[in-house]
């Protein structure tokens, strides 16, 4: 399965530590910006988050010239527009990300305007429809999941004809991510659970599908080791800082990993689950990892054999016998669900949700089948062969 030819683009500076946001201010007078604009939402600012950002600016000469604080739980168009219009009638020359997936979404998009002007997003979406870089955009994430900070990829909904549109440019990648654990200290068990499955399958899914490569198999190989030895920890301990940095860390390397090699089968049925039943996306991602893990073994057990030597450490991979470690590596994850179950009752079954019925499967099916990420899958899914994945994850 070696790639004969690839290419790995990661050009995000990272900015990590226990005092990174510190650092913002001189790093954007590093590189010319004086008016930078904080795109957040109202959660994260009550929080007390946004604070942390804008006293690193306090003793000096750089402020935060606006503050957009309205971004709801899913990206709008019209929430893109309202935000480019703030930063221009405050003559803004960067934006400061501080949230999520839909935050940095969002922010992505104002980027694209503010840069290239006008207000017509439409005409950007797709694969590589923007002609330059564009103006800086620094991102502080505040879950360790989504990885969208190592990521040239965006989207933003069309809520008038209920459709999502999809951006991927080069051009779309932060200059910067600030990884600071006390971004994340707060997050509730149940969130840090689902986000940080969700990171944990950018990582199993960049480093098993079919564009995966020998970069982005070691950014989603630390990852894995890095969530497998600090996940537990931050569940027992939610205020442990050094754990919170190894999360968003691990986040981020998720995300350069499967930025580069894509994602497979596991986001296919996940997008559509999300789509059908509005659960939400990590928590899709930790309902039908291993299913799909078991589905794909006939084709790629080695590279899921690989897996255990980051999941379960050394004296675990050295004791298997290699025609076990696969089986292994599947079963270490499943017992992970099963920790985050009696931790935060994090759902392990489509059952367990309490939000799906059983005669939806051929639905959710269907919907996967069209998803873009299931090209990507080392194995060939039919529609039989999703609706079996997805009975075998009923209960
Ligand atoms: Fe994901």
């Amino acid at each position: 399965m070696a790639q004969s030819y690839y290419e790995f683009f990661c050009p995000v500076k990272m900015i990590a530590g226990h005092k990174a946001l510190e650092h913002i201010p001189f790093e954007l007078t590093a590189i010319g910006v004086s008016r930078p604009m904080i795109i957040t939402d109202k959660g994260v600012r009550q929080v007390g988050l946004v604070d942390h950002v804008t006293n690193a600016f306090d003793g000096t000469d750089r402020e935060v010239a606006a503050i957009f604080d309205d971004v709801p739980p899913d990206s709008s168009l019209k929430t893109v527009q309202a935000a480019a219009k703030a930063y221009r009638d405050q003559q803004c020359d960067a934006i400061l990300a501080i949230g999520g997936g839909s935050v940095i979404d969002t922010a992505k998009g104002v980027n694209i305007l503010v840069s290239e002007g006008g207000n017509d997003l439409t005409k950007y979406s797709g694969a590589h429809n923007l002609p330059k870089k564009l103006n800086p955009l620094f991102v502080v994430p505040t879950t360790a999941g989504t990885g969208s900070e190592a990521t040239m990829v965006a989207v933003i909904s069309d809520t008038e004809k209920e459709t999502k549109l999809p951006f991927a440019s080069y051009f779309l990648m932060p200059d910067a991510a600030i990884l600071d654990p006390r971004m994340t200290l707060t997050l509730p068990p149940h969130i840090t659970a689902m986000t940080a499955m969700d990171a944990m399958t950018h990582a199993v899914e960049s480093y098993t599908c079919l564009s995966a490569n020998p970069m982005s198999d070691a950014y989603a190989s630390a990852a894995i080791r890095k969530i497998s030895e600090n996940l537990m920890d931050v569940m027992a301990t939610p205020d442990n800082a050094q754990g919170r940095l190894e999360l968003a860390q691990a986040s981020t390397m998720a995300g350069a990993a499967f930025s580069n090699a894509m994602v497979g089968l596991v986001h296919s049925l996940g997008h559509a689950l999300g789509a059908v039943c509005h659960l939400p996306h990590g928590l899709c991602m930790n309902l039908f990892l291993p299913y799909v893990l078991d589905y794909n073994k006939s084709v790629n057990g080695d590279k899921i054999a690989d897996l255990l030597l980051p999941l379960a450490g050394a004296d675990v991979y050295a004791n298997t016998p290699q025609a076990q470690r696969a089986d292994k590596a599947i079963a270490h994850l499943r017992q992970m669900r099963d920790e985050l179950f009696e931790r935060c009752n994090l759902p392990r079954t489509l059952k367990e949700t309490g939000k799906v019925e059983r005669s939806q499967i051929q639905q959710i099916a269907e919907k996967a089948l069209d998803d873009g990420s299931i090209i990507y899958n080392p194995k060939e899914a039919s529609l039989e062969d999703l609706i079996q994945v997805l009975e075998g994850a009923w209960e």
